[in-house]
This record gives C-alpha cells, sequence and structure tokens, in this order.
C-alpha cells in the first residue's frame, strides 16, 4: 500500500524556504530545479501531486530491494520499539549477526577468513580502509582508476580521479596514481578487445619494469604504492564493465607487487550485478571490501568494511583505530540483518541475471531505433546507455541532460497513463544513462521503461 501524501506547506513557499536556509553543498542539484517527491513504493516515486514515476536508478542503487520494502521496514520498527539507541561500545545482537554474515559472504565468495567493521556512510568507510592499509604496510601512497569515484571526504577525494573535487579544498594526504580503467567502448589506448591482448594491462606492469618508472626498488623488493582501489564495475563512471580477464590479470601483478586489492563494491554489491559481491564476476580475492548503501536497501545510513584476519585482527587493529558515536547504531544493523536476510530468501543470483538479460535485450532493440545510442551494455541489473551524436560516438552530454529533465517533468503518456522517469547521469563525459532499477523489477515495469525511453529518446 502506498501511503497517503502528506502535505504541509505550498511548493512555492518551500522552494523559498530552501532558497534561503538550505546549503547547496551538500548535493549534487542537477536539475536547475530540483525536484520534491512525496510517496513511493516498489519501483516508483509519487511527486506531491500523486503523480509517478517509473525509477530505474532507485537512488544510486541504495534501494536494490524496492522502496518501502515491508520485511525491512518491519524490523526497523520492531527495532525502534525494542533498542533503538546503544552506544558503539557496547554490544547488541543485531551487530553480531551482521558481521557473522558478512564475513560468511566473503568467505563464501574468497575462501579467507576475515572481520567486519561499521561507520555510517560510504566515504566513511573508505577512510577506514585506508586506516587499516596505512596500519598494516606503514605507507600511504594507492592507486586507482581514472573515472574512479570512492566519496568525497578528504580522504576519499585523493582517490577519486577527478580534480573537481579538489580543486577548492588542496591536498590532504597524497593523490593516488590513476591508471586508465578498461573502458573498451572509448579504449585510453585507441586499442580493439579482440586484438588488444590486455595492453592496458601490460602498462600497469610496466610501471614497475624499472626502478626508474618510480613505482618499484628491485633491491628491496618493494612497491612505493600499498593499495590499489577498485570498483569492480565503473559506477559513477558510467556502469563501465571491464572485460572477463582484466583484473585476473591485474590481481596477478598486485600480488607479485604486494600490493593490496580494496574493492569498494559500496555501489555494485548486494546482486546488483548479479552476484552478492560484484568483484566475484572476475574471480579475484580482494583484501578487503567496502560496503554501503543497499547494505540497508537505504533505509539507515550504516556502512562498513571487510578485511582479512591478518589486516585486521584485534591485535593489529586495536579498539579505537577508527570510531563514529553512529558506526554500528542498531537502526542501521537491524535494517542490515533484515536486508540480508530477504536475500537470503530471494534467489537474486538466478532473478537478476534472467531480468537483466531480458532488460539487455530490450535496450539493444531500443539502440537499432535511436542513432542517438551509441553504446548499451550491463551486467545483471547494472545497465548503462552511452547517450551520443547520431555518429554513435561522440558523447552528447546536452541531449542526455534534456531527456533526464523531461523524464522528472513527468506526464509522458504511456499504455499505464502518464508518467515520469527518474534516470541519473554519469560516465566520463556526462552522457551515461546509469541504470540501476529495484532487482525485483517486472517485466511489465522494464516494458513501460523502454516505452518511457523509447518517447525520450524520440522527442
Ligand atoms: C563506488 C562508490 N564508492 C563510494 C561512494 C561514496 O559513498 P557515500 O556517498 O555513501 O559516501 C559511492 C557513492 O556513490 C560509490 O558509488
Amino acid at each position: 500500500m502506498k501511503p497517503l501524501p502528506m502535505i504541509r506547506l505550498n511548493e512555492d513557499l518551500l522552494r523559498e524556504k530552501e532558497a534561503k536556509f538550505c546549503s547547496h553543498g551538500d548535493t549534487v542539484h542537477y536539475s536547475p530545479v530540483p525536484k520534491f517527491f512525496q510517496g513511493c513504493e516498489g519501483s516508483f516515486l509519487y511527486d506531491r501531486e500523486d503523480k509517478p514515476y517509473l525509477d530505474l536508478q532507485m537512488w544510486y542503487s541504495a534501494v536494490n530491494f524496492g522502496y518501502r520494502n515491508k520485511s525491512i521496514i518491519d524490523a526497523v520498527k520492531a527495532q525502534l520499539d525494542q533498542l533503538p539507541q546503544l552506544a558503539c561500545q557496547y554490544l547488541h545482537e543485531e551487530k553480531v549477526l551482521v558481521a557473522e554474515k558478512l564475513a560468511t559472504e566473503c568467505l563464501r565468495a574468497f575462501g579467507l577468513e576475515g572481520r567486519v567493521q561499521f561507520n555510517v556512510g560510504g566515504a566513511q568507510a573508505i577512510e577506514d580502509s585506508m586506516k587499516l592499509v596505512r596500519n598494516a604496510t606503514g605507507k600511504t601512497l594507492f592507486m586507482a582508476f581514472t573515472g574512479g569515484y570512492h566519496g568525497r571526504t578528504l580522504g576519499a577525494s585523493e582517490i577519486t580521479s577527478s580534480y573537481r573535487y579538489r580543486r577548492r579544498f588542496g591536498h590532504f594526504s597524497n593523490r593516488a596514481h590513476f591508471v586508465p580503467f578498461p573502458y573498451c567502448y572509448r579504449c585510453p589506448y585507441g586499442k580493439k578487445l579482440d586484438t588488444c591482448e590486455y595492453y592496458c594491462v601490460n602498462q600497469v606492469e610496466r610501471l614497475f619494469e624499472t626502478e626508474y618508472n618510480s613505482f618499484w626498488d628491485s633491491k628491496a623488493n618493494e612497491s612505493e604504492f600499498v593499495a590499489f582501489y577498485v570498483e569492480p564495475v565503473q559506477a559513477t563512471g558510467g556502469y563501465i564493465i571491464p572485460p572477463p580477464e582484466y583484473f585476473s590479470r591485474l590481481k596477478n601483478i598486485l600480488n607479485e607487487r604486494k600490493i593490496l586489492l580494496v574493492d569498494d563494491e559500496i555501489q555494485m554489491g548486494f546482486f546488483r550485478t548479479g552476484k552478492f559481491w560484484a568483484i566475484e564476476n572476475f574471480g579475484v580475492k580482494p583484501n578487503i571490501v567496502v560496503f554501503g548503501k543497499a547494505m540497508t536497501n537505504g533505509l539507515n545510513p550504516i556502512s562498513g568494511l571487510w578485511a582479512e584476519e591478518p589486516l585486521i585482527s584485534p591485535q593489529k587493529f586495536p579498539p579505537g583505530s577508527t570510531h563514529s558515536t553512529f558506526a554500528s547504531n542498531p537502526l542501521g544493523t537491524a535494517a542490515a540483518l533484515a536486508t540480508l536476510q530477504w536475500i537470503e530468501q530471494q534467489n537474486y543470483e538466478e532473478k537478476v541475471a534472467a531480468s537483466g538479460a531480458y532488460f539487455l535485450r530490450q535496450l539493444e532493440a531500443l539502440k537499432q531505433r535511436h542513432a542517438t545510442i551509441g553504446d548499451v551494455s550491463g551486467l545483471g541489473l547494472a545497465l548503462r546507455i552511452e547517450v551520443t551524436r547520431p555518429d554513435r560516438f561522440t558523447p552528447d552530454k546536452a541531449l542526455a541532460d534534456r531527456i533526464f529533465e523531461a523524464g522528472l517533468a513527468g506526464g509522458i503518456p504511456t499504455s499505464r497513463g502518464p508518467m515520469g522517469l527518474v534516470l541519473d547521469i554519469g560516465g566520463h563525459y556526462k552522457n551515461v544513462f546509469t541504470l540501476a532499477p529495484s532487482l525485483d523489477i517486472t517485466r511489465e515495469e522494464i516494458d513501460l521503461g523502454i516505452e518511457l525511453l523509447d518517447k525520450l529518446f524520440s522527442s
């Protein structure tokens, strides 16, 4: 059941108050006039007039299991009645059980024993992972990908490739060394996958070839760089899926050079790509896994990381190494536990593969009908539409922005009545619709999404 709208103030008055009292610094404000929403259910958002919008982005993949998922909401309500508040220095059952479930998932996926610790948002958990690496290695230099996004705290901004996130704030620590992401549709080296023989990985290997490349001391047998931060499918960068052997080849180099692999699953974890962890698609074992967003289906801000035992044992990483008042807050752990229990009941591996394949087939047909769609691809229900000029290559950000705004304006005539469409734009050229629908999206809702996209690309 969708809740009744709770309109209190008229929109003009709210906008006046927003203009006066709200900082814009904590949002991305893509639209010139950001939209108010009033309700949500399943795959849909509802505006202040109760008009529906199909959401194909689900709060940057935080709401993988549908808006107002009843099982998860009921668990939070029960926690509100039982133990809504507790300082993190004391224990509560949900915290222990969430840690056990996530550590068990890592043991299943990677065959490694480890531990889980919590924080509040994705970037904060990334910061914690940086502390783990620094603590274990005594070194501070990291590698990461161009187009990567790991958050906007000062530390996370150093491994996020955009200078835009650092320009006005200066450097907090050491900016990462950024390696080109294997973006085959726009290969940074101008190669083709069928003939390149993973030239991009070979370029990484070359960094360590001689001491003059400044990464490796062959006398000490030591690398100056001690961790590589990766998103298995590059998220904000445009849902870019690397070629099948990329990560296994990269991992061989990292093993040889004793460089830790930190796997940022904040956007792609929890079955977005059809596997519990997105990195499982590529058959490599990370040393640290960082997660957030869909961990509570977006219900409560809690994030965390798993690390293999030698990095995170209490002897190595003792109490007080990190802490936040709200780190393992009981509403968050209750929501996370309910989310993990929900996942256990669903068989998402099969479901996401099937829905993703169906969605991708429809997107491929859509691409045939519109010359301004340069590329579509997907892994599970992480799907992408690259918006281009009719040459199917030159990025067209302006067209992507127009379609985004027209979707948000709502009232598009469809077979199910007037409807809006919620999209998100990412990509190295800000011309990619990064589609992250509910993992429970129905075939009818996928068809509706295609109908809406068809209309918007035609107008
Ligand atoms: C891959 C990835 N890492 C880190 C973050 C930062 O998470 P948060 O916004 O919760 O700080 C995000 C957020 O979009 C993300 O997609």
